[in-house]
């Protein structure tokens, strides 16, 4: 199994999120000594904004794109790839102001490339990414998978609206919520995030070992 954990939070190494998803990376690869690991860290290394070269280019016959052009395209080739590769993806972000990370919308928008991720034909739109898994890790302030603030939510389901049009449908989010109520929500969130994290790589050793 090829794993990519994508991670993005802005606040470094106090993130929940980024700490919670390498550590399912960490055991999804432990579960199995022949699995891979990508890491794609998007606060180190920023994708740049899309721009006007970029949304030409794109549509623009590769042997016929400007330098800038190709430039440009070529960032977003490049973390197609990594997309393609991936059997298993984990994405983490922590909630900001309402939504995902901006670096992590970078990653987006450089991955959805009509004609190569989605496609429309006779039938609508049509995603070109199948048979990944996807997980989720989002840690936030307030608590948004229950009461008031569920509509708030911009994160989850835009994140799978935007994956769903791409192909990939199973996603799992393991929430680190709640985080800025004070330090016992914080352990008590740490502590529901990683017995999910354990299910998922109990989960995955229990089919390797089937599977041997
Ligand atoms: C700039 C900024 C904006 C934030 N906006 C929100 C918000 O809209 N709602 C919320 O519940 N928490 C918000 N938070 C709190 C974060 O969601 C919380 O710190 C979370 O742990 C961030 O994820 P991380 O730990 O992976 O960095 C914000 C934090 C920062 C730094």
């Amino acid at each position: 199994m090829s794993i990519l954990l994508v991670t993005s939070s802005p606040r470094g190494a106090a993130s929940h999120s980024t700490r919670v998803a390498t550590d399912l990376a960490q055991k999804l690869v432990a579960a199995d000594p022949s699995n891979t690991l990508v890491v794609r860290d998007l606060v180190a290394n920023p994708l740049p904004h899309i721009d006007p070269d970029y949304a030409s280019g794109i549509y623009t016959p590769a042997e016929a794109r400007t330098a800038r052009q190709a430039e440009v395209v070529g960032v977003s080739d490049a973390v197609l790839d990594e997309l393609f590769a991936a059997d298993t993806v984990i994405l983490a972000t922590g909630f900001i102001n309402f939504n995902i990370s901006s670096t992590l919308k970078s990653w987006v928008d450089h991955v959805a490339r009509s004609g190569k991720t989605f496609a429309y034909g006779e039938g609508g739109p049509k995603g070109l990414v199948s048979g990944k898994k996807v997980y989720i890790v989002l840690a936030s302030g307030g608590i948004y998978s229950e009461g008031a603030a569920v509509q708030m939510d911009h994160a989850v389901p835009y994140l799978r609206s935007v994956l769903g049009f791409l192909g990939m449908t199973d996603v799992e989010v393991i929430r680190v919520e709640g985080v800025g109520m004070g330090a016992d929500a914080v352990t008590a969130a740490l502590a529901k995030a990683t017995a999910k994290v354990d299910a998922i790589a109990a989960a995955n050793t229990d089919q390797v070992v089937a599977a041997a």
